[in-house]
């Protein structure tokens, strides 16, 4: 054999024991817990032999604790980049069959290396997370690896998407990388996130938790809003990926992809004349409206569970992606909470950094009175849904469905928080509030003064239809042109993709600053 045919025969070797990570065994009871490896998650993930790995003969540098007898290729991450729907991303996958993807100071030189190309390109990241935290023998190298990642993540916010799933284990500091990012996909079978674990809290609080109850996907999608999506399984959550980037930029300086159209855009949907319930206390669902105006009726939504009163998705409009925002009557009638403005504040913001114009439908009785409310900063929170629709300058499409009152009628993306094209349906009640809570504030002396119950009945309707008469409708909303146009609701597909259209060439910018201040 010739010496070059040696060399090449060595690499060859090198190559395949690097893509073995931490050897067979290890890949074995990777599967066996119901987890795939990391190469075999790129390759899910990525278009078919797509991906272009890096620094697969990077080794850690750390001779603790007796650490240096246990060196592999690649250390505990693959990275590198790839295609997805023929789009350049940038990827790294913790590879848990290495020292437990721990993280080492190589190993967050290998991740800055890819986040810092993802940048200069323009694409977005994808981290693949399945690490037990910071690689405990490396001591303040692996603390200083995660902050540099964490600083990271922190710049590219708002220039290139950044998306985390978790497949496997999430804990400590190590949940900061993905919590900074835009997007976490939470696999139910096998991740969990959290601060400190089971164990810590028995120790601080008394408290008895299993890891799931602590941080699994289903509590982190309910009830701490932490993960945005939940999938079944690993092949799952990477095929949301997929679907997720699809409708979105490469970066802040590019539209979404215009996709071709396969449905009408002028399709009449005469059910959505008959969907609001003549009783304006009974509910429907508003995803029903979504699907029905959305292409194809096709949308994903974002923190499905977690703040269910308030729907965010992606969907598109002839070809082109949108972000919508939507209360949800079926749910506490559709209420605004600190959970659901906080939720849509998010949801809005990213769209607004990546060109994603936003529609939102309001059918909103206003914001949630109580002390568990005020307690909580409601106030602090609702302003943030303010200050997110209110700094926006993407296209914004609003449609009011039915209620619009009080604060929720001026943050969910009024004319005066410069919504560009806002409609109403006929059936939109645009008013400081209700009618019986208007007619108790506005007639309570004359109410005391009337003795009998039934004379105080009567008063009280009268009043009702009255103030009801006045508010209850969109027509005075529109004589000061805060309603560009009172649609039928059949035709609402058409007239957002008509504005939409209209709105391509908006150009709209915010007075010249650092940054600004939103009530975080
Ligand atoms: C070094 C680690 C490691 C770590 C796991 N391993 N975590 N090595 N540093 N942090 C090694 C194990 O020793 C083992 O090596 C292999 O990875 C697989 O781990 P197992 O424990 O056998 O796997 P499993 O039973 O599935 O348990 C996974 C686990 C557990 C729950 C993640 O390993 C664990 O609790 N690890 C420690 C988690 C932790 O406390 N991390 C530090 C968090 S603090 P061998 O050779 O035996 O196969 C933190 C601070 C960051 O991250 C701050 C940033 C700001």
């Amino acid at each position: 054999m010739s010496e070059n045919a040696n060399k090449i025969k060595h690499l060859q070797n090198n190559r395949k024991n690097a893509r073995l990570g931490g050897g067979e065994k290890r890949i074995e009871a990777q599967h066996s817990k119901g987890k795939y490896s990391a190469r075999e998650r790129i390759n899910m993930l990525l278009d078919e032999g797509s991906f272009e790995e890096y620094d697969m003969f990077v080794k850690h540098r750390c001779t603790n604790f007796g650490i240096e007898k246990q060196t592999y290729f690649g250390d505990g991450v693959v990275t590198g980049n790839g295609t997805i729907d023929g789009r350049l991303v940038y990827i790294y996958a913790h590879d848990f069959t290495i020292l437990g993807g721990s993280l080492s100071e190589a190993m967050s030189a290998k991740i800055c290396k890819i986040m810092d190309m993802a940048m200069q390109m323009g694409a977005p990241v994808i981290g693949i997370n399945d690490s037990g935290g910071a690689r405990i023998q490396e001591g303040v190298n692996a603390l200083a690896g995660f902050t540099e990642i964490f600083e990271r993540n922190i710049l590219a916010s708002g220039v290139i998407p950044q998306i985390s799933t978790i497949f496997g284990p999430c804990a400590g500091g190590s949940v900061y990388s993905p919590a900074l990012t835009d997007f976490i996909i939470m696999s139910q079978s096998n991740s969990y996130m959290f601060l400190t674990g089971p164990s810590v809290v028995k120790t601080v609080t008394g408290e008895d938790v299993t890891q799931d109850q602590l941080g699994g996907a289903s509590v982190h999608a309910s009830k701490s809003g932490v993960a945005h999506f939940v999938s079944v399984d690993e092949e799952s959550g990477l095929q949301l990926v997929r679907k997720l980037l699809s409708f979105l930029p490469q970066n802040n300086m590019e539209d979404a992809p215009q996709m071709a159209c396969t449905d009408s855009i002028d399709r009449i949907e005469e059910e959505l004349n008959d969907i609001i319930p003549d009783n304006p206390n009974k509910a429907y669902d508003v995803t029903e409206v979504i699907s029905a105006i959305v292409d194809n009726g096709d949308f994903l939504e974002s923190q499905k569970q977690f703040a269910p009163n308030i729907i965010t998705c992606f969907a598109r409009f002839n070809g082109q992606s949108v972000g919508i925002v939507a209360n949800q009557p079926k749910v506490m009638a559709g209420v605004l909470d600190s959970n659901a403005s906080r939720k849509a504040a998010r949801f809005i913001r990213f769209c607004d950094a990546f060109n994603i114009p936003i529609v939102t439908l309001v059918d909103v009785p206003g914001f949630l009175p109580g002390t568990g409310q005020e307690y909580g900063g409601v106030i602090v929170h609702g302003a943030k849904l303010m200050f997110a629709y209110g700094e926006a300058t993407v296209p914004k499409v609003t449609v009011i469905l039915r209620k619009a009152y009080g604060g929720a009628y001026c943050v969910m993306s009024s004319k005066h928080l410069r919504g560009d094209i806002n409609y109403s349906w006929p059936t939109g009640e645009i008013a400081v509030m209700g009618a019986s809570g208007a007619v108790s504030v506005l007639y309570s002396r004359a109410l005391k003064a009337v003795e009998s119950p039934e004379e105080k009945a009567k008063l009280t309707t009268e009043k009702i239809e009255e103030y009801t008469e006045a508010f209850a409708n969109p027509y005075n909303a529109a004589k000061y042109g805060y309603i560009d146009d009172i649609i039928e609701p059949k035709n609402t597909r058409f007239r957002i993709i008509r504005s939409l259209s209209s709105l391509a060439t908006k150009k709209l910018s915010n007075p010249a600053k650092k940054h600004s201040n939103i009530p975080l």
